[in-house]
């Protein structure tokens, strides 16, 4: 007999604690990976479309990373916001060894040991045009760029960066940032690749918060994924664990969620999901408004990542919901 009314599903809902016995997917502060910006001006800090990030100063960066550290959060992400007069069109200060990030990277090494950094490898930050790699006559030139991005990768990892993320989506990235990171003795940096990076829109708040989005000419459809695609990520995703890389990610999240689930599905490697910006903006919006329950809609949204096969998650929430599972 294994039918209504002697199987009741509904017991095994019946009260919080049988709830929480039988929770499949549980988040956890170990799946956090907090996103920071970094400003060479940290006058300019604040972001329209973030509220409740900002922009911080080299100093900002090191109490934000020891923050993180005694929240638990095992990683932090550091992204550039430079001025404009250090952009041109090659991106040169991706290639400054002095340059904001290496300077963050050194400040926040000699305090604090115990925390993961990551560093975004790609040149839009650096760009006059907002592209992730080198304009030549109105087209991003895929192997210019990636000699750039493998240089660039090196510096990041001498400047003490713990893993490298190329978010750019050139062919062939992957393996020769490993290709050089192995022939100068950085054979314990890590690679996450961006793999299954698609073009999406809800990127909008991040390239206002670096500083790329009034210059962006055009889109980055030529070599960010297109939206309606899912066969072509798992080829992106083989192609990068073959050339090398450590962990991948899948971004945006929430409306990606099929993509975390086949990777995960497929391949024996870690698999990151990124809560992008416009994401963030949403909840955030909705939740000033009373639209939605701001704090509730946070933890589900990062729960579902976890149901859905990520073993980390990049979210600007993240100090939000290490305090949270901390109550
Ligand atoms: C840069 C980069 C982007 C993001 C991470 N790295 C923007 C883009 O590709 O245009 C997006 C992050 C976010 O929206 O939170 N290549």
């Amino acid at each position: 007999m294994s039918l209504y009314p002697e199987l009741r599903m509904r017991r095994i809902r019946k009260s919080d604690w049988v709830r929480r016995l039988v929770r499949e997917s549980i988040l956890s502060v170990n799946d956090l990976i907090w996103p920071l910006i970094v400003t060479d001006n940290p006058h300019d800090s604040h972001i329209d479309a973030m509220p409740g990030v900002n922009r911080l100063g080299i100093e900002g960066i090191v109490n934000a990373a020891k923050e993180a550290r005694d929240l638990g959060i095992p990683a932090i992400a550091l992204f550039p916001h430079i001025s404009a007069r250090y952009k041109n069109e090659q991106g040169s200060e991706a290639l400054n060894a002095e340059g904001l990030i290496p300077e963050t990277l050194r400040a926040i090494k000699a305090e604090i040991t115990d925390i993961g950094v990551i560093v975004d490898v790609a040149l839009d930050p650096y760009t006059s045009h907002g592209h992730d790699g080198i304009l030549q006559d109105g087209q991003i030139i895929n192997d210019a760029s990636v000699d750039i991005l493998t240089q660039s990768a090196l510096i990041l990892a001498q400047a003490g960066a713990d893993i490298v993320a190329p978010s750019d989506m050139m062919d062939g990235r992957v393996g020769s940032i490993r290709t050089a990171l192995e022939a100068q003795g950085h054979t314990q940096t890590l690679i996450l690749s961006y793999a299954a990076k698609y073009a999406s829109s809800f990127y909008g708040p991040f390239r206002e918060a670096v500083g790329s989005a009034q210059n962006l000419q055009g889109d980055k459809k030529t070599y960010q994924m297109d939206i309606g695609n899912r066969l072509e990520a798992l080829r992106e995703v083989a192609l990068d664990i073959e050339e090398g890389a450590d962990l991948v990610m899948v971004k945006p999240g929430i409306a990606f969620l099929d993509v975390i689930r086949e990777v995960k599905l497929n391949y024996q490697i870690p698999v990151f999901a990124f809560q992008v910006s416009g994401e963030y903006a949403m909840i955030k919006a909705a939740g000033k408004e009373n639209w939605l329950n701001e704090k509730a809609v946070m933890m589900e949204s990062l729960t579902c990542f976890k149901r859905a096969g990520a073993d980390g998650i990049l979210t600007y929430f993240a100090r939000n919901i290490a305090e949270e599972l901390a109550r």
